[in-house]
Formats: structure tokens, sequence, C-alpha cells
């Protein structure tokens, strides 16, 4: 990759969108009135929206132009095929069923392949997959490597998994209990973290002298190529293309939310390389998605699918994109604003536990962050810690909070500048500067499942 300041964005802007800054006033009045919820604030009263790169990539002129040839026919539209000549070309796998979103084609996955009481492999299964698996009732079982879980330790492929744990599972439970591992590229829980070639390579290897398939949760596998290339020794002069390829071989399938790497605003897709796994999946797809050739997706979404797939490959784009990333990481370590480092691939996280080391978690330290960096500077992350993962035993009533306290700032594909990430960190130094007089908040109203999508707070 090279240094930020030797190259520019390798495209130009042909459409804008206004965006207007509340004034610090109003954003007080507004936080309040959401009850210090992000989720719960108007889009047009956020300056800068980071609360996740799905579904908010701006698409290219091509793209659009695609949207434009979208052919609707219910049956056999040119564009499902123009979608699958994409998928075969850049991932390699012969058959696609093209599902609504991402969740969709884990609801299928799932529906075909899990069991009862089955354990379901991976690296860190992302919020979706787990309530899947769960669904199906079976366990979800996360194996990324130790290091996944230190957020200050250097390691350059934090999204592995631990192989010793593979095989330890694989061999205490076989194939019959365990129905397929899934690496989920990158990592999104732990920070958006690649995973090796190497360790990609060994999964496949152990998996297969268990009879256990190998899939992909392929949501940002360009991006987990790009990585592969900037740390990996042997890929640096390779194409991302290729690595993408090589990436997917070791692997009998994959899920994928487009509306990531697929540079798109909603879509997702299954891919397989057997017929008999495309057969299932076309079923359950039939049933709960759509005809084989749209599932769930108008044909000019699949239009704009089958370009954004090619265009995210492009290294030019992968560079500026994981660049940006970095910039921003780079400019909060400057200001001594602790993250999880190495930055990934789609986001910083920062580390309330870390920045705000005074409030205690059962007073919600990065929700406490995510509202103070709306109120100084109209900026959306979202929360990943007490609010979001801590729960309450049913019985003692006693609540187990979870280890990281985070709040992401996802940044979405070619959207913002790198001036908007300047004012990022400016907030961000200006919440640092008075972060003593931050006391933290009190839950006053939360939901029975998924509370932080509607939790209320106060003050403290
Ligand atoms: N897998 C991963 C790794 C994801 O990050 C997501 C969504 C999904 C699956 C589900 O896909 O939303 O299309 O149904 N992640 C979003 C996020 C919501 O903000 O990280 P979906």
């Amino acid at each position: 990759m090279r240094p930020r300041d030797e190259y520019a964005e390798p495209y130009r802007i042909k459409v804008v969108e206004p965006l207007r800054q509340r004034t610090r006033e109003e954003r007080e009045e507004l936080i309040t009135q959401a009850g210090y919820n992000l989720f719960s604030l108007r889009a047009e009263d956020v300056y800068i929206d980071l609360l996740t790169d799905s579904g908010t990539s701006a698409m290219s002129d091509n793209q659009w132009a695609g949207i434009m040839l979208g052919d609707e026919s219910y049956a056999g539209s040119k564009s499902f095929y123009h979608l699958e000549e994409s998928v075969r070309e850049i991932m390699g796998f012969r058959h696609v069923v093209p599902t609504h979103q991402g969740r969709a084609a884990e609801h299928i996955l799932m529906t075909m392949l899990v069991k009862p009481s089955d354990r379901v492999l991976g690296n860190m299964h992302f919020d979706t997959t787990e309530g899947h698996i769960l669904l199906k009732r079976a366990t979800p079982v996360n194996l990324v490597i130790e290091e996944g879980y230190e957020p200050s330790i250097l390691h350059p492929f934090k999204g592995n998994i631990d192989l010793f744990r593979l095989e330890e599972e694989l061999d205490t439970y076989g194939p019959e209990k365990i129905p397929f591992v899934l690496i989920t590229v990158t990592c999104n829980n732990n920070g958006g973290q690649p995973v090796s070639m190497a360790n990609i390579r060994a999964v496949r290897e152990i998996a297969s002298r268990y009879g256990v398939p190998v899939f992909f949760d392929a949501a940002r596998f360009a991006e987990n190529a790009f990585f592969i290339k900037e740390r990996e020794p042997g890929y640096a002069d390779k194409p991302v293309a290729e690595i993408v390829r090589e990436m997917f071989s070791y692997g009998d399938g994959c899920t994928m939310s487009s509306k990531k790497d697929g540079l798109v605003n909603i879509g997702g897709l299954l891919a397989f390389n057997s017929e008999g796994y495309y057969r299932q999946a076309v079923q359950w797809g039939i049933v709960y998605e759509g005809f084989a050739t749209y599932g769930g997706q108008a044909g000019r979404d699949l239009e704009a699918l089958s370009r954004g797939l090619r265009e995210v490959v492009d290294e030019y784009y992968l560079e500026n994109r994981i660049g940006q990333v970095d910039y921003l990481a780079r400019r909060l370590l400057d200001l001594g604003i602790p993250i999880i480092e190495p930055p990934g691939g789609h986001g910083v996280y920062l580390d309330a536990r870390r920045f705000l080391p005074h409030i205690p978690q059962e007073h919600f330290p990065a929700q406490t962050l995510a509202a103070e960096l709306y109120i100084e500077g109209g900026i959306r992350g979202v929360e990943l810690g007490t609010n979001a993962f801590a729960h309450r035993d049913e019985k003692t009533g006693e609540i187990a909070y979870p280890r990281l306290e985070l709040v992401r700032l996802a940044i979405p594909r070619r959207v913002y500048t790198d001036r908007h990430m300047d004012q990022v960190a400016r907030a961000l130094a200006g919440i640092a500067r008075r972060k003593d007089s931050l006391h933290g908040l009190r839950m006053v109203y939360e939901a029975p499942v998924l509370r932080h999508f509607t939790s209320r707070f106060e003050r403290l």
C-alpha cells in the first residue's frame, strides 16, 4: 500500500448528496430525545454516518448504467446470467443463488445442512449467522485465535482460526455433529480482521481429513484478499483477483451479504461448486426468497451486483479503501486515542475501556462515547459493548459483561473523503479534552431481546 499522500481517490465525483451539520445545541437536544441511542436518530440529523459499511456504498456510473439495463423477467433474467458470469470469474464458484441479503443466504445454508445439537465451527460467526445457527437448535462455536480478542496485540491476521482447537472439535464431535466450518472474511466481530491464506489452506486440509466441508461468509472477501497481498509472504506480487480465486478454491461454497464487497445497497447470495448443494439451496430459495434467477432482488439489483463484484477487486480501489481506514486509524493513534490495532478493513474500532477508564462497564462507557461523538461532531458510530452484548442470568439476575467495550466507526465505501475523516479525528480530540467530565449513562428502558436497537438512557 502506498503512503496516503502519494495518491488521491481513483475516481471523481459525478453526483453529490448534500450534508448539513446541526448546531451543537440542536445535537444535544436531538440525542437527549433519542434517549442517547444512535439508532433512534434520524439520518438527516447525522453529519457523518459511520453506523455501518453495509448497503451504504456509493455505486459507480457503470453500476448505475446497469440499473437502467436490468432485466426484470421473472425467470431466466439476463441480469441473473451476468451475475452468474461474475461469480464464476471472480469467485470461481459454478452455481449462484441470489437472496435478498446476507442473512437470507445464511438462513438457507443452515436450513440445508444444520440439525439440532450440531456444532457449527468458525472463526467468529457474525450476529445474524449465530442467530440462524441457534434457530436450528445448534451451537455456534467461535475458534478465533486468542490474539483476536486482544485490542492492542499487533498480529497481521487476527481473524485466523485456532487450528489446534479446530482439530480438537473435529476429533471430539466428528462429521456427525459438525456439518461444516464457516470462515468469515474479514472477521467483522473483532474489528474487520483478515484471515491468512495459510490459515484458510490449513482449515481446508484439516476439515477434509474429517470429511467436513468448508464454507465462507464472503461479505468482505476482497478486503481480506488485499490484506493477504499486503501482509502474507509470497503474495506481494500476485494480483488480488488471483488471491481471491485461491481463497475460494479452498471452500465448497459461500454465503455473502453483497451490501459490503458487492458494492451495492441491497442483496446477498449463496454460491457453490457442487450441483447437489445448488439444487438443495434453490429448493429452499424458491420458498423463502423467490425463483432461482432473482431470489428476492430486482433484475436491476442483480445487474449492479454483477458489476460491483468486478469493481471491488480493482487494486487501486482497494488500496484507497483500506488506505482510508488506515488514515483515520493513524490520525487517532497520533492523538493518543485507543483503538483496535492493527485497524481492520472496514472501520476503526474505538476502545472505550481504555479511552474512558473512569467509567465502569455498568455505566456504559462505549455507549457514552458513541453519544458524545454525536454531540461533539454530528458523527454516528455504533456501540459494541455492554448495551449490545451484556446479558443477565435469568436465575441469579447477575449481569455478565462483554470482554470488549467498543465503538465501531464503519466507513462506507467510496462515500466520504479524508476531510470527513479529519472531522472525526477532530471530534474525538475534543472529547478527549473533556473526558474527565463524562460520567456515563443509566439505562431507563430495555426491550427483552436485541435491546441495543431500542434501549434508552439518561446521562449520569
Ligand atoms: N456476515 C457478516 C460478516 C456481516 O457483517 C453481515 C452484516 C452479515 C453477514 C449479514 O448480512 O446484513 O446483508 O443480512 N453486517 C452488517 C454490519 C449489518 O453492520 O456489520 P446482511
